[in-house]
């Protein structure tokens, strides 16, 4: 039975254009904002969600489905089965336990691989060609985890890192000088939380190098407030958390943002997490933390060759040393 008679004799060519299907595994704060976001950005023809607690998975998938009038087109599954998630191009992986106010991303850890044990083999059973992408916490741990279980390159997992801490940074800075984010280039590298990094050298608004033009005008004060809104950032999860309880808007767009470079094949150069073991003297362990990287189809198509200030790279050099501390201890 169909609405439509074809106007051909035969059945109709299938269609030539390729078939996205997006996996997000916890259908908690983080992972239905990432899923909503991706749904409103036309990113997918399929959705995938999976969560450990059948009704309120159920909930969330017929809550986004009754939007389907005002969305894109695009089949929306869910399931605590991971059969489901079969011949996902990405999985987004956001199940787990979040911090309180006043606790560190890193005191997480333990929790979340033991849920990632139960995880990461039936997303890559069932979808052995995907790129993984990590986004619950502590995201650099978990995401050399993700890679260990996964048995995949490490091009094809990568964690969400500091794509949202520079956004922070991005948003902070446009604030400041009254200018739009987007004209705001700035990077945050190294663990996403307390020991991140930021790039000084990195800051341009409208292609104007920010602090050799400071130089130039003397003026240095606001060297000071630099590190007053980097200090911001590195504060401003525990601050969201403080005040509503978790963060969740700013990640979603942070994540859609890496599917749409994933799923386009964009090349577009993002902070992620990556296998940084080698790069900017990093040679104490196969450590994950972020470092501007170009993403495509395949997943990490390569690191950028950042040229790094001494201090810089000691900085980036502690918050490896740093992830470590906590990887070290993991029996994996
Ligand atoms: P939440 O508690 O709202 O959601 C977590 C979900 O995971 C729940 O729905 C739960 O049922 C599900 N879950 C638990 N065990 C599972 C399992 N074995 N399989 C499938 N699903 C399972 O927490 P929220 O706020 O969504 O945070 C999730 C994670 O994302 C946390 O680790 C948080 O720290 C992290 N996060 C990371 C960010 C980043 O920038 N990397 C930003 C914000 C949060
Ligand atoms: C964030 O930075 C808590 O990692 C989470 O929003």
């Amino acid at each position: 039975h169909s609405f439509f008679t074809s106007i051909l004799n035969s059945a109709p060519p299938s269609p030539t254009k390729r078939h996205n299907k997006v996996t997000v595994v916890g259908a908690g704060n983080v992972g239905m904002a990432v899923a909503q976001t991706i749904l409103t950005q036309d990113l997918v023809d399929e959705l995938v969600l999976v969560d450990a607690l059948p009704d309120k998975l159920r909930g969330e998938m017929l809550d986004l489905q009754h939007a389907a009038a005002f969305l894109p087109r695009t089949k929306i599954h869910a399931s605590t089965e991971y059969s489901v998630t079969a011949g996902s191009d990405l999985c987004i992986v956001t199940a787990g336990a979040r911090q309180v106010s006043g606790e560190s991303r890193l005191n997480l850890v333990q929790r979340n691989v033991s849920l990632f044990r139960s995880i990461i083999p039936p997303l890559v059973q069932h979808s052995p060609a995907c790129v993984i992408l990590v986004v619950s916490n502590p995201v650099d741990v978990l995401t050399y985890v993700a890679w260990k279980l996964s048995g995949f390159p490490a091009n094809r997992v990568f964690g969400s890192g500091t794509n949202l801490d520079s956004s922070r940074f991005r948003f902070l800075i446009a604030d400041h000088l009254d200018v739009n984010a987007h004209d705001v280039q700035a990077y945050i590298v190294g663990e996403h939380g307390d020991s991140s990094v930021a790039l000084w050298s990195s800051i341009s608004v409208g292609g104007v190098p920010v602090l050799s033009f400071l130089e130039k005008q003397e003026i240095a004060y606001e060297r000071v407030t630099l590190e007053k809104i980097h200090k911001a950032v590195i504060e401003s999860a525990d601050e969201v958390i403080r005040l509503k309880g978790y963060t969740s808007w700013a990640i979603g767009y942070s994540v859609a943002n890496l599917a749409r470079s994933i799923l386009r094949d964009q090349r577009k150069v993002h902070p992620v997490s990556v296998l940084a073991k080698g790069f900017h003297g990093i040679h104490g362990g196969e450590v994950f933390l972020s470092l501007p990287s170009q993403l495509g189809r395949g997943g990490v198509i390569g690191v950028t060759n950042i040229h790094l200030t001494p201090k810089e790279a000691q900085h980036l050099r502690d918050s490896a040393t740093a992830i470590l501390e906590v990887q070290n201890q993991l029996p994996i």
